[in-house]
């Protein structure tokens, strides 16, 4: 198969991103995974959300946070992006969840709870894995090295991965330390030595954001586990081509 192709908060170029929209059309694009972001409501109800702010994003302000599940589903997450998607809602991380399990798709969850550390985010996460089957298609991933540790904690075989945008010091031995079974580049990190270091020590490499062809063409030739993609529809093309 080779490298995966991830939409990144879905097809995040055609539609807004992580909306069902996007993932939908993901999925028609025949993209093998889809990247979304968690964020917790006041009511702890998970939610696929980039910001912890909803202003970016919806017709909203304020924190994701100070809403309650009912307050934060009127929101409106499509406008921003275009009137054709106006009234878009944000979607729940169970209607998501709910919406992928008949399909043979991978995910990647990623919990944003690098700047807000959610209160037990990892447990309300996992459990809802756990409850639609989906545990073995997922990894999830955060910024947050801490996190990923108290998921190994919640069971030691979900797969986790730690993300990074910056060169760390000895970076084996902190992955070592937080047990994750895969990492997550920025894509100006990847190169030929970390890829094979990675493949060394049975990591999973996957790169972020990845929308060029040269960008592209770079991850399946290091043979990366995965790539992220705004653009899984051309993402598609070109793995063909390369
Ligand atoms: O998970 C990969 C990538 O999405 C991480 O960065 O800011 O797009 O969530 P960001
Ligand atoms: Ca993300």
């Amino acid at each position: 198969m080779g490298t995966l192709i991830y939409a990144h908060r879905g097809a995040s170029k055609l539609a807004p991103e992580n909306t069902m929209p996007a993932f939908e059309l993901a999925h028609q694009a025949g993209a093998d995974g889809i990247e979304t972001d968690v964020q917790l409501t006041k009511d702890g109800v998970p939610v696929l959300i980039h910001d912890e702010n909803v202003r970016r994003t919806t017709n909203g302000t304020g924190f994701v946070q100070d809403y309650t599940y009912e307050e934060i589903k009127k929101l409106d997450a499509g406008s921003w992006f275009s009137t054709k998607f106006s009234d878009t809602p944000i979607v729940t991380l169970e209607e998501f969840l709910e919406w992928v399990q008949d399909k043979s798709m991978v995910l990647n969850i990623e919990l944003k709870n690098n700047v807000i550390d959610y209160k037990n985010m990892e447990r309300i996460v996992y459990d809802l894995l756990q409850a639609y089957q989906l545990l073995d298609q997922t990894v999830v991933s955060s910024f947050n090295p801490d996190s990923m540790k108290r998921m190994k904690e919640i069971d030691p075989k979900v797969a986790t991965a730690f993300l990074t945008s910056q060169k760390l010091p000895d970076l084996f031995g902190y992955l070592k330390r937080l047990q994750v079974d895969g990492l997550h580049v920025k894509y100006r990190l990847l190169n030929k030595k970390l890829a094979e270091n990675c493949m060394q020590q049975n990591l999973a490499l996957r790169s972020y954001t990845v929308n060029r062809p040269a960008q592209m063409k770079k991850c399946f030739k290091l043979k990366c586990e995965g790539i992220f993609t705004d653009v899984p529809h051309l993402a598609k093309e070109y793995r063909e081509l390369y």
